[in-house]
């Protein structure tokens, strides 16, 4: 539905929190209204930024009667027309891990049809939802000048510093300097700042001039100044990531997962485990350790450069084999194997129905699917594919790795019919 610009001032009772970092409301006419800055049980004056026939979207600029949760933004950036990077920059953390819960209780009941309450939580390295950040990614204009995008708009906002970054993604320095021909510029840093590598998208082969701060440079691919890769520690294991290569985010991420999936599996010495979507290996490695010599891992993952880390990272474990392919219902069904356990952490869209009713053909033999989720919604509607087929929850966690966003990560266990 094509949306037209409308710009009145509407003054809301605020609902509760939805989907797009917003609250909904009722405008005067009866439409549904997403209203970003907003908190539930605030009346708020908002300034309308698109409607459609259905429904409006508006910001918050003045709060008439605001919530107990609400607080001063951290961030100088945030707010109506300014940065679109966070969504709750007003919100008390413990009241945004609240908002999280609510939306998975509510999506979880919609989607998958479970009543289940979930309770988000903080991970180890969070400091008040701020200083997470490990990769920052910012748009470039035509001067070379770097800022993050504003919420649904291409014009930028002009930043030299972001809270929710780790200080070390600062301390390189690559928002103080221009990037002319650049269209977007990604900073990613190891722990402490060890090593950092600033990628660049460009639309057209440019030549870029080399800045004087402490980072690799790759540009389109090609690695201009060495180093093209991060390295990091996950519970005592190794793992480079080359750029481009997806990493969780948050500095306490790997870790915090990693040891929920370990937990979760129930992982045993001798288990075959088969770890989908597996990135650089973060799982497969820490699981690989938890089978011993007598089990075996098989890591599935489609990006060649992802593939590369992940045999890298798995390199001292004979038992870790890593398969380029495009995970399908078919790969899942005819060439996996028969495995004791199965993690699976797809991307954001999830991994289909046609995928998780391949899995349910392990039922007979697999102890457990763990799915690992950065999204409430595509989880919900996979797991339906499962619980209709009389599989059960065994356990479910959710956790804060993406705090003043409205982005939160599960980890579920799921175990097949008959061995609950
Ligand atoms: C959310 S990441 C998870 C990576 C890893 N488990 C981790 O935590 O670091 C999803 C990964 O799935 C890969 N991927 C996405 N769709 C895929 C598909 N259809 N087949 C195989 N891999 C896919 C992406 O390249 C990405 O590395």
């Amino acid at each position: 539905m094509s949306a037209v610009e409308d710009t009145r001032v509407l003054e809301l009772e605020i609902g509760n929190v939805a989907g797009g970092g917003g609250c909904v409301a009722r405008a005067p006419d009866g439409r549904v209204v997403f209203v970003r800055h907003s908190l539930p049980g605030e009346r708020v004056m908002a300034k309308v930024t698109s409607s459609t026939r259905s429904y409006l979207r508006a910001d918050a600029i003045e709060v008439l009667q605001p919530s107990p949760d609400r607080v001063s933004p951290p961030c100088p950036h945030a707010g109506p027309d300014r940065c679109g990077g966070c969504d709750f920059q007003h919100v008390d953390v413990a009241a945004q891990r609240r908002l999280k819960g609510f939306r998975i209780a509510e999506q979880l009941e919609h989607l998958a049809g479970i009543v289940r309450e979930v309770t988000v939580e903080p991970v180890a390295g969070d400091e008040a939802g701020l200083g997470w950040r490990s990769r920052i990614r910012l748009a470039v204009d035509p001067e070379g000048k770097v800022g993050f995008r504003k919420h649904r708009s291409h014009e930028l906002e002009y930043v030299d510093h972001c809270p929710i970054a780790d200080p070390a993604v600062m301390e390189v320095g690559a928002l103080g300097v221009e990037w002319p021909g650049a269209d977007e510029l990604e900073v990613f840093v190891g722990p402490g700042g060890t090593d950092a590598v600033v990628s660049l998208t460009t639309s057209n082969p440019v030549k870029v001039t080399l800045p004087d701060i402490k980072a690799g440079v790759v540009a389109r691919g090609r690695v201009l100044r060495q180093p093209d890769a991060v390295h990091t520690v996950v519970a005592g294991f190794n793992f480079r990531v080359t750029n481009g290569v997806f990493w969780q985010v948050h500095v306490g991420a790997a870790n915090a997962l990693g040891n929920e999936v370990r937990a979760a599996s129930g992982v045993r010495p001798g288990d075959a485990v088969v770890d989908l979507y597996a990135g650089a290996g973060l799982f497969s490695v820490l699981l690989a350790d938890a089978v011993g010599p007598a089990g075996s891992v098989l890591a599935v993952e489609r990006d060649r450069r992802a593939c590369a880390d992940a045999s890298h990272n798995g390199k001292r474990y004979s038992l870790l084999r890593v398969m380029k392919a495009s995970i399908t219902p078919s790969l899942v069904e005819d060439a996996i194997g028969q495995p004791d356990l199965i993690v699976l952490d797809p991307a954001r869209e999830g991994a289909g129905t046609g995928v998780m009713s391949a899995l349910d053909t392990h039922a007979s033999t697999v102890r457990k699917v763990i799915y690992v989720s950065c999204d409430p919604a595509s989880f919900s509607r996979d797991i339906k594919a499962l619980l209709t087929r009389g599989w059960s929850i065994s356990t479910l966690r959710a956790f804060d790795i993406f705090p003043m966003t409205e982005h939160v990560e599960l980890v579920a266990s799921l175990t097949p019919p008959g061995q609950g």
